[in-house]
């Protein structure tokens, strides 16, 4: 089953919005497999970000990724990828359509929440930069059969 990442970034865990995204990934049908709660060391959120390195955004981008505890998540389903980033909305607030967790909650392109892996290889080297294998917990939902034909 296909996995991804997601990040609840600094302003969702400021703005109690944690239970409220979860329940949004969870109503759906996708299946928590790893969470965490942590501080990002500059080096851990410079390599996630490691794409965007020579964009003028970065710098403000990594002080605001590391200024307050982010959770850290893997989610599994069929799909999960690509309807992830759909649950979450295009990358600016302002302009994610209502009913996506940045249409519903954000304002601005550098508060926008939460972060989900945007193709499957980026999805797996994610996994393995923020988790060890062990804190992934293999473990069957019973409400699988009814997801699921
Ligand atoms: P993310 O990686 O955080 O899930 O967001 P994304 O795929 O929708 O967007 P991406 O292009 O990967 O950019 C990562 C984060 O950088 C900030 N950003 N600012 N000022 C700007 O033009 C700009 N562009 C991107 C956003 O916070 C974005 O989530
Ligand atoms: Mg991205």
């Amino acid at each position: 089953m296909e996995r991804t990442f997601i990040m609840i970034k600094p302003d969702g865990v400021n703005r109690g919005l944690v239970g409220e995204i979860i329940r949004r990934f969870e109503h759906k049908g996708f299946k928590l497999v790893g969470m965490k709660m942590m501080s990002v060391p500059r080096e851990l959120a410079e390599k996630h970000y490691d794409a965007l390195r020579e964009r003028s955004f970065f710098p403000g981008l990594i002080e605001f990724i590391t200024s307050a505890p982010v959770i850290a998540m893997v989610w599994e389903g069929e799909n999960i990828v690509t309807f992830s980033r759909k649950l979450i909305g295009v990358t600016d607030p302002g302009t994610a359509d209502p009913g996506t967790i940045r249409g519903d909650y954000g304002m601005t392109m550098g508060r926008n929440l939460i972060h989900g892996s945007d193709a499957i290889e980026t999805a797996q080297r994610e996994i393995h930069l923020w988790f060890n294998e062990e804190d992934l917990v293999d473990w069957h939902a019973v409400n699988h059969p009814w997801l699921y034909e």
